[in-house]
């Protein structure tokens, strides 16, 4: 059978400030009521202004490192998924390489919006499988609060900060590990979420600060209606490819963006709702670390055991989307 690669151990760092629905409500006018029905956050957090994005990674890193019981200089790759990097270049997967003492090891960053962790682990499982790696980190990790613009009530309660990690080294069990993965994009779609300002598109002016152009701009409603249907379509996709009924899926680990969505999703899938994962409630939307958190809470929770079938599966900014399907 072939090899496949598999989770040696997951981590997770979220920063100490949490921001409740009331304190949003304080600053614009939401309630706490709107937010808990429209997307079923309570809380999320915030980093301090110190805080960038490989603060956030390095602990989540460590962690993950510790479980697998790998030292930073057994690591051959590092693949960070992120929208917020600490600077625009060098990428911040370089930053945790230097921080943590790696190798000099091929490093970078994956910016697929929300998808972005699972772009980074089909990537890592690919290069695994063909054994030009044995042991790959990839982390998922976001400041949104960073780039959020804190006047605008439609988006401004949705996201936080956080970062989840994973260790990927080959399986010794032939049959668990990652067992597909689906990925897929519309760029055409991409103006419904977006930074516009930043780039090389639109360099920074003080007509772009002004104006608050380096902040995220969205179009919840049209988000929502592709989330549901895209995250539907990957799950699909992957039930198929390996051969399984949706009955077989032991556990469902969906970005985190809004409890609708989810429930929506779910819903299509006639998932029972024990069999899906949430904390949306505890952190909001915190885009490319959303599933890898989630994934590491569920761990920790006992939600997964050996030899159960997980479906992680995301949307975003791109637009993108995809999942992975692991034999746990
Ligand atoms: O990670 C991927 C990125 N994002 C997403 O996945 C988000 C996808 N979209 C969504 O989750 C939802 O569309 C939202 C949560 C963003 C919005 O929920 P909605 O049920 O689609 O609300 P809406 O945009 O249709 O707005 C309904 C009303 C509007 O008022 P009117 O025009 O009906 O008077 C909004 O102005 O709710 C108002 N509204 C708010 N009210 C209180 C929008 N934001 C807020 C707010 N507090 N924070």
């Amino acid at each position: 059978m072939e090899m496949r690669s598999r989770a040696l151990g997951t981590g997770m760092a979220v920063p100490e400030q949490v921001i409740t629905n009331e304190d949003l409500a304080r600053i614009v006018d939401t309630s706490d009521e709107w937010i808990v029905t429209r997307t079923g956050m309570k809380e999320r957090r915030r980093a301090r202004p110190d805080q960038a994005a490989s603060d956030l990674a390095i602990p989540a890193t460590l962690m993950a490192l510790e479980e697998a019981q790998i030292s930073a200089k057994d690591l051959d790759a590092i693949i960070v998924a992120t929208v917020t990097s600490d600077t625009l270049f060098p990428s911040t997967s370089c930053v945790i390489q230097d921080r943590i003492g790696a190798r000099h090891i091929p490093a970078f960053d994956v910016s697929a919006g929300c998808t972005g962790a699972i772009y980074a682990l089909s990537i890592a499982d690919q290069m695994i499988r063909v054994g030009t790696c044995r042991y790959i980190l990839v982390v998922g990790v976001e400041v949104l609060t960073k780039i959020t613009n804190w006047t605008d009530r439609s988006t401004c309660v949705l996201f936080g900060d956080g970062a989840g990690a994973v260790v990927l080294g080959p399986s010794e069990e032939a049959d668990h590990g990652i067992i597909a993965f689906h990925l897929a994009s519309d760029g055409g779609a991409g103006h419904t979420l977006h930074m516009p300002a930043g780039g090389s598109r639109l360099p920074a002016t003080h007509e772009t600060v002004d104006k608050l152009l380096h902040t995220l701009f969205m179009r919840g409603n049209e988000i929502y209606r592709a989330a549901v249907s895209t995250m539907t379509e990957s799950c699909r996709v992957l039930i198929d490819r390996a051969g399984l009924d949706a009955d077989d899926i032991d556990l469902f680990i969906f970005h985190q963006a809004n409890l609708r969505i989810i429930e929506a999703v779910a819903k299509r899938l006639k998932a029972p709702s024990e069999k899906v994962f949430i904390n949306i409630h505890k952190y909001g939307n915190t885009s490319s670390a959303s599933t890898l958190l989630a994934l590491h809470e569920a761990r920790m929770e006992g939600r997964l055991k050996p030899g159960n079938h997980l479906l992680q599966v995301a949307f975003g900014a791109g637009l993108t989307w995809g999942g992975i399907l692991w034999k746990w």
